[in-house]
């Protein structure tokens, strides 16, 4: 089949069309042949290198996690799913895949995708949309009528975590840049951009802080909480989890570092939202397959609102 994978980690020159042998279902897995893929910022990180231990040295390897496209084959132990399905999510984006025909699956990594959802929506949700609704929803705790800063809105994960904190009943307060008035139209109620405002307003507390810019420094996020209050971290280091388990159990406020989890649950809960016209999935810009070095390149220079999508 046809892929773009690499055999050593570096820039976006590594990066090379290819032939790779078909993948198999293994057991509890499935085949999909992919309609969709989208990026996000772990592909470029995990080929450049820098994700160290986290990411085997097995090569080649193919970036990408988020996919949507259909079932082709399904391996022992899967009831669930079955050839012709339509599904949507996402691989370890640690491992890849996606930016191939077809991907070899876990069939919990997978969501069937609800009649009338463009595939390139779906592509689009998997890792930004599930990173925004486990930090709002699961390390965030948001509930009515609490406030939210969103450091870093204007990102994939910080307009989902607008959109979906806003649901929730909660005052947003998003910081970025050129996508702020996205954010704003997504349900921000105050946006502060950070090219022009050095620092937030003098007083303001939250009750939770989404870290998703990663600047800021640990003390400057802290003295943002209210004495309850909760700070995400964007990279969960393994000092930030090991360190903060233990503080967090003598301290009111909580530090927490995301760490993503694919479950189909939490898929069908953003495809729901999408289809039910409550979530919208920001899509900068899609290119096909054969023009997936641009569609990196793109994502690679910055300043893009929403997602990029590489299609079949
Ligand atoms: N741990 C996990 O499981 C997981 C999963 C998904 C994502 N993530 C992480 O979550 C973060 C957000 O993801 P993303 O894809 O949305 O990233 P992104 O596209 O890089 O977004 C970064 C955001 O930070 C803003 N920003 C940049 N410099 C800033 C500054 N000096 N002050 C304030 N804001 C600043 C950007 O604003 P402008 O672009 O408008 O300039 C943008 O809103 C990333 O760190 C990503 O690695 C973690």
């Amino acid at each position: 089949m046809k892929a773009y994978s690499y055999d050593h980690f570096g820039g976006p020159e590594v990066l090379q069309g290819s032939e790779l042998p078909d993948p198999v279902a293994g057991r509890g897995a499935v085949v999909v042949a992919v309609r969709a893929r989208s990026i996000n910022l772990i592909d470029i990180r995990v080929r450049s290198g820098a994700m160290g231990p986290l990411v085997n040295k097995r090569f080649p390897k193919v970036p990408g996690a988020d996919v949507a496209g259909e079932v082709t084959a399904v391996g022992p132990g899967v009831e669930d799913l079955k050839p012709g399905d339509r599904v949507f999510g996402a691989a370890d984006p640690f491992k890849g895949g996606a930016f191939a025909e077809r991907i070899a699956l876990p069939a919990i990594n997978l969501c069937p995708l609800p009649a009338g959802l463009d595939p390139d929506l779906a592509a689009s949700l998997p890792i930004a949309g599930l990173a925004a609704l486990q930090s709002v929803r699961d390390l965030g705790q948001l509930k009515p009528g609490q406030a939210v800063l969103i450091h870093g809105a204007t990102g994939p994960v910080g307009l989902f975590a607008v959109q979906l904190a806003k649901q929730t009943g909660a005052a947003v307060i998003a910081v970025g840049s050129a996508g702020l008035e996205t954010a704003r139209r997504l349900g921000a109620d105050r946006t502060i951009d950070y090219r022009s405002e050095s620092d937030l307003p003098a007083g303001l507390r939250f009750d939770l802080v989404l870290n998703l810019s990663g600047k800021l420094p640990f003390a400057r996020g802290r003295s943002l909480l209210k004495p309850e209050g909760r700070l995400v971290e964007p990279v969960p280091t393994i000092p930030l989890f090991i360190g903060s388990k233990l503080a967090n159990l003598f301290r009111r406020q909580k530090h927490m570092a995301l760490a993503t989890a694919v479950r189909r649950a939490d898929l069908a809960v953003l495809a729901d939202l999408v289809a039910a016209g409550s979530l919208e999935t920001v899509i900068a810009a899609r290119f096909p397959f054969a023009a997936t070095h641009e569609a990196y390149a793109l994502v690679e220079r910055g300043g893009v609102i929403g997602k990029v999508v590489v299609t079949a």
